[in-house]
């Protein structure tokens, strides 16, 4: 049964944002015409969207990549689920970029061409569940959790956008033979950023000189993008998604804050959780800044 005053709308048993989804788009999502070249970037909330976004963006646009742009980069990639802008992507030149928090069985059919590319970014989830608790007490939109407890209780019972990870995360992997997709970590990202670049240009097959990687990675990096109007969405946050409060979108940027957060007990029955729901998933995960 759909709760009308809840903030989550619930669709084919996932969580959207109610308020920045449009229904019938999401009823004729199955049937979005896809193009053999356009890119999405997927994630679960809070995992290196916008941090992808834009490597992506500065490895098509050349202006993007040498700060020359007047377009930021929600205009060069937009999600495609929450199209706040009211974009006609049909009318959108290829190739086109998309970003989107959907699990694997919602978006579109013609992903399964096999053609379009998907690269899938994922986090620890202990860090993806700090990140999302500052976020929620940030964004107007979403519920607040007055303590890590309670938005723990929330998370784990995938009562947040999104639903569970665990979910999200298990179901792209065992999926992802009918997609062409390449699976990346934020922590990868984090501790290779000129690695990963490259990974991502092989995967798009985009041949950029050694000039032009380094300027993605140096706009790619945490202190660029916090600072960088065009890419830290601070504006986006503020005037078209609405906050509580003064933060970032670009909190923290780092591997393992969960420990400053969690209790000895709280990572304890995570652990129990993600020991249970993730069995047999033989994804790599990074929980700290000194794993290889
Ligand atoms: S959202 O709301 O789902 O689109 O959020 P998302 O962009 O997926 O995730 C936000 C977190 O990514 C961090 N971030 C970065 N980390 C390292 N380097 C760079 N360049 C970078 N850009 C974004 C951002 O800080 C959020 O994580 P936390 O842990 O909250 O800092």
């Amino acid at each position: 049964m759909e709760d009308a005053d809840s903030y989550l709308f619930t669709f084919k048993g996932y969580n959207f944002e109610r308020s920045l989804i449009d229904v019938d788009q999401l009823e004729n999502l199955d049937d979005f015409e896809i193009r053999d070249d356009d890119v999405f970037i997927v994630t679960y909330p809070k995992s290196g969207t916008i941090w992808t976004q834009q490597i992506l963006s500065s490895i098509y646009f050349e202006d993007h990549r040498n700060k020359n742009s007047h377009e930021d980069t929600l205009a060069r990639i937009p999600f495609l689920e929450y199209n706040i802008r009211k974009v006609d992507f049909s009318k959108r030149p290829s190739p086109r970029l998309f970003a989107s928090h959907l699990p694997y069985y919602i978006v579109p059919k013609g992903l399964q061409n096999k053609k379009a590319k998907i690269i899938y970014i994922y986090r620890n989830p202990k860090d993806v569940l700090v990140s999302y608790f500052h976020f929620s007490q940030l964004v107007t939109l979403l519920e607040v959790s007055d303590t890590m407890e309670k938005f723990m209780e929330r998370f784990l019972d995938g009562k947040v956008v999104g639903s569970r990870w665990f979910d999200h995360v298990r179901g792209w992997y065992e999926h992802r033979h009918k997609f062409n997709i390449l699976f990346m970590t934020y922590e990868d990202m984090k501790k290779d950023l000129r690695g990963s670049v490259l990974k991502i240009c092989n995967f798009l097959e985009k041949k950029l000189s050694d000039e032009a990687v380094d300027a993605v990675v140096k706009v790619a990096t945490f202190q660029n993008m916090k600072s960088d109007p065009q890419a830290n969405y601070n504006k986006i946050l503020k005037e078209e998604i609405g906050t509580r409060k003064d933060g970032h979108f670009l909190r923290k940027g780092t591997i393992g804050d969960w420990k400053n957060h969690f209790t000895v007990e709280q990572s304890e029955r995570f652990d129990k959780v993600f020991q249970k729901k993730m069995e047999n998933v033989s994804l790599k995960l990074i929980w700290d800044i000194n794993e290889e």
